[in-house]
């Protein structure tokens, strides 16, 4: 039993336990070379916080991650936790995981035909995508009072479909400028070829972060990113988190 279990009491029926034992030699091998594809654009693109963080919690390219090996390495740094899930949470489950510093992660990996997209997250875009993030404390903090914030606003669909855009344009998409570059630090980005490319290549349009306009962009799922949002720093989401806490509570 995962000894943070307790205190969730909404998701505590979609923990499940990680048999890092049962994973076969292909998918170790899928694994890696979803790791191959990727790192050589991340070295030039990924922002400085993403490429440490990935280091820190000692992910390794030829192997799929032991999430108790994550967390001996993660908890110290900012009390975050890898949680194996079942798959993907009701929405106050997640929020109540997320304000608990529990991240909610699934444990299957897709198959080698669909090395670049699954329609529903594994544990490439959920490890390799976002946890290495969790390993920054400004990015940790934000991840909490994001959690913190939604799971109040349960009984207010408008109000958390705004709070998904927020998600969407900073944990997902985000991108921060560094150095006088755009580099990428949202999960769909990192853990995507095709995303992160037309990025690169000035595909969408590229705004300042502003936290009014992003709680109400509208966004497709399905289709390439036309509007990105680029903070300076990560304290900027931070405040944000907060500021919308103020206005959304
Ligand atoms: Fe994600």
């Amino acid at each position: 039993m995962n000894p943070t279990a307790a205190h969730l009491h909404i998701a505590e029926p979609f923990l499940i336990q990680q048999d890092w034992q049962a994973y076969t030699g292909e998918q170790h091998a899928v694994w890696a070379e979803l790791v191959r594809r990727r790192m050589p654009q991340l070295a030039k693109h990924a922002c400085a916080e993403y490429l440490d963080g990935f280091e820190q919690i000692g992910l390794r390219e030829d192997t799929i991650p032991n999430l108790a090996e994550v967390n001996l390495r993660l908890g110290p740094r900012t009390g975050w936790n890898a949680t194996p899930v079942s798959g993907f949470l009701p929405p106050d489950a997640f929020f109540e995981m997320l304000a608990a510093r529990q991240f909610p992660t699934t444990t299957w990996l897709r198959k080698r035909e669909s090395l670049e997209y699954t329609p529903e997250p594994d544990i490439f875009h959920d490890v390799f995508g976002h946890v290495p993030m969790h390993a920054h404390p400004v990015f940790a903090d934000f991840l909490q009072q994001y959690g913190r914030v939604c799971a109040t606003l349960m009984d207010d669909k408008e109000k958390l479909e705004k709070m998904g855009r927020l998600f969407w344009f900073t944990v997902e998409f985000g991108i921060i400028r560094q150095k006088g570059a755009i580099k990428l630090y949202g999960s769909g980005l990192i853990s995507s070829h095709g995303e992160s490319t037309y990025v690169i290549q000035g595909g969408p349009e590229i705004r300042d972060f502003n936290l009014e306009q992003v709680l109400n962009q509208q966004f497709l799922v399905s289709e390439m990113q036309k509007v990105l949002y680029a903070v300076e720093s990560f304290d900027q989401i931070y405040e944000a988190a907060k500021e919308a806490e103020h206005r959304l509570s």
